[in-house]
């Protein structure tokens, strides 16, 4: 009886049933790119990219160095415009004036590669003072809320250190901890393990999959192929500004649909 319905439309067959197993898909979608592009004077840097995020799911974009997924990022929180097609953030298109950008931009926590800290602040300073100027909290409130943040990625014994006085694995923990400080609704992480000593990586990412699990919505830009396999609930591939192949990790590492697809992840040593 399968075989034949499968013989019929096994491709129908296979996108109804990822479909409906896909996490928070009882749910509107954070986030929704129609048709987005992007353009860099005659370079095409994103091309009729259409994807969505659901509400709790983990995204992970992988592909080739070039092939646009930071640029995707910053179509996201809107540090750029699109030549093309449409954000949506909560149903709602991103707005283009400066001030209505800041507020979109506030619902967004940014993590990037280089960690971004303020050199000559504190740990704690540097993860209550986005609460205290932005949001308006009182610097007690921010620091208590910035405190139970360290707490929660290990390093609450760190609250005094300034960050050239951490490694890069805590800097960047400090990182995150800033920007879970302005509550964002969904993360945005851009290869946040890429500039760290190897044996710092598995502290952050043990911090990534904790916040998974918690339920926060993360689009993460990675390398971290074996993070991406267990963590992700939606793996985007993408090569030249357009996504080569979509699906759960388990299509995408086990069985890849698209022959490009197996050939970026042989090029990482990716058996499987
Ligand atoms: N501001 C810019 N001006 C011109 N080209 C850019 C700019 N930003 C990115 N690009 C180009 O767009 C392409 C995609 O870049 P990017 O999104 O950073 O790729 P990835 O993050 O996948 O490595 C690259 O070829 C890059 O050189
Ligand atoms: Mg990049």
């Amino acid at each position: 009886m399968n075989d034949i319905i499968l013989e019929h439309a096994p491709a129908v067959a296979g996108a109804a049933a990822s479909a409906a197993a896909r996490k928070g898909a009882d749910q509107p979608p954070v986030l929704v790119y129609e048709h987005v592009r992007k353009v860099y004077g005659d370079f095409v840097a994103l091309n009729d990219v259409s994807l969505q995020v659901n509400k709790g799911e983990v995204m992970c974009l992988i592909g080739p160095s070039g092939s646009g997924k930071s640029t995707l990022l910053r179509c996201t929180n809107a540090l750029e415009k699109l030549d093309g097609g449409r954000v949506l953030l909560d149903g709602v298109a991103l707005p283009e004036s400066e001030s209505d950008v800041r507020r979109v931009r506030q619902r967004m926590g940014m993590v990037f590669q280089s960690f971004e800290l303020f050199p000559h602040k504190s740990a704690l300073d540097n993860v209550a003072m986005g609460p205290i100027t932005v949001l308006g909290m009182s610097p007690e409130a921010a620091r208590a809320r910035a405190m139970a943040l360290l707490e929660k990625v290990g390093l609450a014994a760190k609250a005094g250190n300034f960050p050239a006085n951490l490694s890069g694995g805590q800097q960047q923990r400090v990182a995150i901890a800033r920007a879970l400080a302005m509550e964002p609704e969904v993360m945005l992480f851009d290869e946040p393990t890429s500039a760290l000593d190897p044996e710092t990586v598995g502290e952050v990412l043990n911090v990534m999959k904790k916040l998974a699990q918690e339920g926060m919505t993360m689009i993460v830009v990675t390398h971290e192929m074996s993070f991406a396999r267990r963590v992700a609930n939606w793996v985007v591939v993408f090569e030249n500004g357009a996504i080569l192949e979509q699906g759960p990790p388990t299509q995408i590492f086990d069985n890849p649909q698209v022959a490009r697809t197996r050939d970026f992840l042989s090029h990482l040593g990716w058996e499987g």
